[in-house]
């Protein structure tokens, strides 16, 4: 018997201006950077025997990129697309082409915010969505897709 199962590839999109955070709108989107938040994601996912590949881009074309190149190759995908939620029909098609589990993240609550945040054009093809737990909404993806497997 092997000493260890196979560990699930999951693929962490951020979209636009995530690398900025820290320094962008702190009282909406915390204090911790993009990298301190990839840190706990990824001491996480060595808990949960998960293997975790993260790509942030600003550019939309980019990340529509990556997901077709993740067709096939991986087994979940948490993506928090930024302002790319409320506009890109690309990138939901793009999601369209996977069948493995996806779930959505927002650090804040786009219900409680201005009303172009409220419609998100994934909502309906995710298998769910997190908003409005900060950094920790990521963790809390991450073990709901650990859960699913
Ligand atoms: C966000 C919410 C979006 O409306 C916004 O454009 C972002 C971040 C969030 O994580 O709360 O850039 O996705």
């Amino acid at each position: 018997m092997p000493d260890k199962l196979p560990q699930k590839k999951i693929l962490v999109i951020h979209g636009p201006n995530l690398n900025m955070l820290g320094q962008r709108e702190p009282d909406i989107y915390g204090h911790q950077s993009l990298d301190e938040i990839n840190a706990q994601l990824l001491a996480l996912a060595e808990k949960l025997g998960m293997a975790l590949e993260i790509f942030q881009s600003n550019h939309e074309g980019d990340i529509v990129d990556r997901i077709q190149q993740s067709v096939g190759t991986c087994e979940g995908i948490l993506i928090n697309p930024a302002a790319y939620t409320h506009t890109s029909i690309a990138i939901r098609d793009a999601l369209l082409l996977l069948s493995c589990p996806i779930i959505e993240i927002h650090l804040s609550n786009i219900y409680k915010r201005e009303a172009f945040r409220h419609k998100s054009l994934l909502a309906d093809i995710v298998t769910g969505q997190v908003s409005g737990f900060g950094p920790y909404g990521y963790q809390m993806a991450l073990n709901a897709m650990a859960d699913m497997f």
